[in-house]
């Protein structure tokens, strides 16, 4: 589809063809930030990338999605304020060149099916999709950690938007039929086999994420100040990573009952994330489901990120046969919730939720049965 997008722009066949996927995270939600765990998994809805060298140093590209063009220098990289599509790329061409990548101009076509503002990381995708793009164009040999990284930082420093390193991190490193358990503090990480008999079923409620932005500044700002006010007690945290349940019990005089639910969810959550890894991987699915529905509660009660759509698709999906857990995914306020469902059960689940969704809240909810995948960068 790229592909011949391309074509049909610059009038012949793109030199490489690169993909990054969106995701979807497990559990561990706004846990990444706080340089804790989290367990997201590579869907195979992804953004493409197909693009030729040019002899210049001029960067031509076409967005599918958007039906445009732009051209921009690689000498002179500003942000464009009108097509905004265009800023991921600006933004990991600016800091590969930055950072002595020295990059040739390209015409490139990209474009997807990971839907946008939906919490299923199409930005990550287009950004990830962007460095993995010119390595593979440039032979650039890039570390995958490094290209994580330079990914994150055009989201949050190009870009402008707040984030963690989870979702750049997986759409690169994801593996097939698996999820991915990464440490945030030091960056380690394995992969952890997804059982052929359990599917992602994945709910969008349609809701686009209005505050999230600026919501997810506010969580920030709180787990900071929980951190200062722990550590001000003498412990030596750096972190809500380095907080206990039992030091959070011990400082609960310290801050008012807000502060200290916001961080009993990272603190419990870090602790999910643990306990359902070890359960996945000892095959108790049930389990890792009642782990996904406490991380739910605590998402919805402790950090105030849930909303009525999302509840409202959680509630429907936990009447359904076979579903083992449901819990909103991302950074809440709208988009999707990820559901673990025996996959015998999979269709009649998401018709049942499809269609109890309209019944409830006349919305019409997208439903995506989905499968693991490789990461842009999994075989780079
Ligand atoms: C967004 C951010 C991630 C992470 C999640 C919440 O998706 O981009 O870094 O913080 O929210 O878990």
């Amino acid at each position: 589809m790229i592909e011949e997008a391309f074509q049909r722009i610059y009038g012949s066949p793109p030199e490489v063809v690169v993909r990054a996927p969106g995701r979807v995270n497990l559990i561990g939600e706004h846990t990444d930030y706080n340089d804790g765990f989290v367990l997201p998994a590579a869907i195979d809805r992804a953004i493409t990338y197909a693009g030729r060298r040019r002899a210049d140093r001029r960067v031509r590209v076409y967005s599918n999605d958007f039906q445009a063009s732009v051209e921009f220098d690689l000498d002179d990289i500003q942000k464009d304020g009108k097509n905004t599509w265009s800023n991921f790329l600006r933004g990991v061409s600016k800091f590969l060149e930055g950072d002595g990548h020295h990059l040739a101009g390209a015409d490139i076509a990209f474009g997807g099916d990971v839907p946008r503002e939906a919490g299923l990381s199409s930005s990550a995708a287009v950004e990830v999709g962007a460095t993995a793009f010119w390595n593979k164009l440039l032979g650039l040999g890039l570390d995958p950690v490094y290209a994580v990284k330079l990914s994150r930082r055009t989201e949050n420093e190009f870009v402008g938007v707040p984030c963690g390193i989870m979702d750049q991190f997986i759409s690169a490193l994801g593996r097939r039929d698996h999820a991915l358990f990464l440490d945030c503090r030091d960056l380690t990480y394995r992969h952890v086999p997804l059982r052929a008999d359990v599917k992602i079923v994945v709910c969008n409620s349609g809701v686009k994420r209005a505050l999230a932005q600026s919501e997810y500044e506010v969580r920030l700002k709180q787990c900071r100040e929980a951190v200062a006010k722990i550590a001000a007690t003498g412990r030596a945290v750096k972190s809500l990573r380095d907080v206990q349940l039992s030091d959070l019990e011990a400082a609960q005089g310290t801050m008012d009952n807000l502060l200290w639910r916001r961080a009993h969810h990272v603190v419990s959550e870090n602790q999910r994330v643990l306990e359902a890894v070890r359960v996945l991987e000892s095959g108790d699915l049930e389990r890792f489901g009642a782990l996904m529905n406490q991380s739910h509660e605590s998402l919805r009660d402790d950090y105030e990120v849930s909303c009525k759509e999302l509840d409202t698709l959680v509630e429907l999906a936990r009447k359904q046969d076979g579903v083992l857990g449901a819990r909103m995914t991302g950074a809440g306020f709208g988009g999707c919730t990820v559901n673990l469902v025996r996959a015998d059960a999979a269709e009649s689940f998401a018709q049942a939720v499809g269609e109890g969704y309209e019944e409830a809240l006349g919305l019409k909810g997208e439903i995506y049965v989905c499968q693991a995948s490789d990461g842009a960068l999994v075989s780079a």
